[in-house]
């Protein structure tokens, strides 16, 4: 069964709220106009229940089915823009200077509400669907900061599912895969304290280059002897600031870098290792190493079941020889993660065509994506509340 004929009906409509948002971007937790404009939606289509505020500035509908009580499952969209400035010259392009949805989460809100609208109306199944539209995706934790405000106790949600627009995979594709999907992207840092002193007396010092370079190197053996073979992970350290002059032995030393991981098993073993090595070698010569790894969104893991759920309903909409469930990890990271840590569900990718990339100021969601999005939605949240 392809696209709904209803949300190639609605691709329009979708396309003007779509390219409203698109002229109107907004960053990080600051969405007021954004969720006052999806809160009004939602309340035109008769969404039942429409609750403001949730992580600040999170909007959560409840739906709620026609065949009666049943469970909870919650389709989820983000609301943040980049601090990019816009070079596509659209006819929508954003009236902000340097602010633009340059990640497609116009596209994404759009297609949330297109979904909300066809459910409001049709409700074909038992049970709630609760749309969730977050703030700050981008590097803020507005997913995080909606779970801690209580967003799956609160609204009993017993499954999550989340979507991200991909360039380079065709409109009306869709890509997935059990297990991890995108990647945590995590950093540290490592602040070397030696003796400072006269670089014609070494041994009057201490060295923290000898020490920070010797840590450098022993680095490269968590992915090459600690790593499971099997399993993806980079350590690399891209920043390395030590001393002054051509004779003098400096103090200090600072390694900064960045962790990707895949699995929750991973990221700890290198925080571990990172932490021993570079105090263990600091402690061998005598020196002291402050390390600081700072966590930044976990990996995106999804569930083996709710993954196969979510396949099923783009397989519905786009047809099996468009539905690729065995899609490489990506390497960037999302902050789906935190719901997909709260509850069972699954994150799916949706072609946007032969678009410019994620994050560059030419980038344009692809109104033509609309309804396959829409129609995903739909039918996902008919299979997953079956009356
Ligand atoms: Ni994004």
């Amino acid at each position: 069964m392809p696209v709904l004929n209803y949300a190639a009906e609605l691709q329009n409509q979708a396309a003007e709220w779509r390219r409203h948002l698109h002229r109107h971007p907004e960053l990080l937790y600051d969405v007021q106009a954004t969720a006052d404009f999806i809160a009004g939606k939602l309340r035109q289509f008769g969404v039942d229940e429409v609750i403001e505020g949730i992580g600040r500035t999170g909007v959560v509908g409840l739906i709620h089915g026609r065949a009666g009580e049943g469970r909870t499952i919650g389709l989820r969209a983000d609301m943040d823009a980049l601090p990019i400035g816009e070079e596509t010259g659209r006819p929508w392009a954003s009236t902000i200077p340097g602010k633009m949805h340059a990640c497609g989460h116009d596209g994404h809100m759009a297609m949330l509400l297109g979904a909300a609208k066809y459910l409001a109306e049709t409700r074909n199944f038992r049970g709630r669907v609760a749309v969730i539209f977050q703030p700050a995706e981008e590097g803020g934790g507005g997913g995080k900061a909606m779970i801690e405000d209580g967003l799956m106790d609160r609204f009993s949600i017993a499954e999550v599912y989340g979507m991200h627009n991909f360039p380079g995979l065709p409109v009306g594709a869709f890509a997935i895969r059990p297990g991890p999907i995108m990647a945590a992207t995590d950093e540290f840092r490592i602040v070397i304290t030696g003796r400072g002193g006269h670089a014609a007396q070494p041994h009057k010092a201490i060295d923290p280059i000898m020490i920070g370079s010797q840590i450098v190197g022993a680095l490269q053996m968590i992915v090459s002897r600690s790593a499971d073979p099997v399993s993806a992970l980079v350590v690399s350290v891209t920043e390395f600031h030590a001393g002054f002059a051509h004779n003098v032995i400096p103090s200090q030393a600072e390694l900064g870098g960045t962790v990707r991981s895949f699995t929750p098993e991973n990221r700890d073993l290198a925080e571990g290792r990172i932490r021993a090595i570079a105090e263990g070698l600091a402690a061998v010569h005598g020196a002291k190493a402050a390390v600081t790894y700072t966590r930044n969104y976990p990996p995106t893991v999804n569930h083996e079941g709710e993954t196969r759920h979510a396949a099923d309903a783009a397989i519905t909409v786009a047809g099996v020889e468009a539905v690729d469930t065995d899609f490489a990890p990506w390497t960037a990271a999302e902050d789906f993660s935190y719901m997909l840590e709260a509850r069972p569900g699954a994150f799916i990718i949706l072609g946007n065509g032969d678009s410019a990339g994620l994050h560059n100021p030419d980038y344009d969601f692809n109104d033509e994506a609309l309804p396959y999005g829409i129609s995903y939605w739909v039918r996902l949240a008919e299979a997953r509340l079956a009356a």
